[in-house]
C-alpha cells in the first residue's frame, strides 16, 4: 500500500471523463483501492475518485464517520466501480463542500437530496442503493470527478466559495468543524 500524490485542479487528468472499468475483480483495481484508502484517510477525506490520484477510470471510495452522519445513519467505507446516479426526487439541497483536490477552499454547492446509486464492487457483484443528506452529496461530488467536473464548477454563488481560513466570519466553530472535511 502506498499513499498516493492527489492532483489539484488544474490538472488535466482532474478534466476529463475517466474510463470505465472492464474488470472490476482484476488485481490492478483492488491495488488501486487499497492505495486510495490508505490515501484517503491520511488526508482525512469524506471520499476520493481514482482520477484524483491521476488514474483515469471509474473507481470511487467514500464513506460517512459517525460524527458526520446527518439524517442518514453514518455510512461505513464504500468502493464503487462505474458507479451510475440517478436524482429520486426533483428536491434541491445546499451544502457546503471540500475537495481534496482544491485544497483550503470551501464552497456551498446544490446537490439533489435523494438519489439512487449502482456500480459494482471489487468483489464483481453489483450494488444498488439509496442515499440522502450527507451521503447523497458525497456520491454526488465523487461521480462528478469521474466526468471531469469539480464543486466549484457546481456552484450557483461564487460569493460562496471562501477559504477555510475565513469560515469564523460566517459560521461557529462548531459549524466550521462540520465542513471541515474535504473529498
Ligand atoms: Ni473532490
Amino acid at each position: 500500500m502506498a499513499i498516493l500524490k492527489i492532483a489539484r485542479m488544474g490538472n488535466p487528468v482532474l478534466a476529463r471523463a475517466a474510463e470505465a472499468v472492464p474488470d472490476p475483480t482484476a488485481p490492478d483495481i483492488a491495488a488501486l483501492v487499497a492505495d486510495m484508502i490508505e490515501t484517503m484517510h491520511d488526508a482525512q477525506g469524506l471520499g476520493l475518485a481514482a482520477p484524483q490520484v491521476h488514474v483515469p477510470k471509474r473507481v470511487v471510495i467514500f464513506h460517512v464517520p459517525d460524527e458526520r452522519a446527518d439524517d442518514e445513519a453514518p455510512l461505513e467505507l464504500m468502493v464503487l466501480i462505474n458507479p451510475v446516479i440517478e436524482a429520486l426526487a426533483a428536491e434541491i439541497e445546499d451544502g457546503w463542500e471540500g475537495c481534496l483536490s482544491v485544497p483550503g477552499l470551501r464552497g456551498v454547492v446544490p446537490r439533489y437530496r435523494r438519489i439512487a446509486y449502482r456500480g459494482v464492487g471489487l468483489d464483481g457483484r453489483p450494488i444498488q442503493r439509496q442515499a440522502a443528506g450527507l451521503h447523497a452529496r458525497v456520491v454526488q461530488h465523487e461521480c462528478d470527478h469521474l466526468d471531469g467536473i469539480l464543486y466549484p464548477q457546481r456552484m450557483t454563488d461564487l460569493r460562496q466559495l471562501v477559504f477555510t481560513s475565513e469560515l469564523h466570519h460566517r459560521m461557529s466553530p462548531a459549524e466550521a468543524e462540520t465542513v471541515a472535511a474535504e473529498q
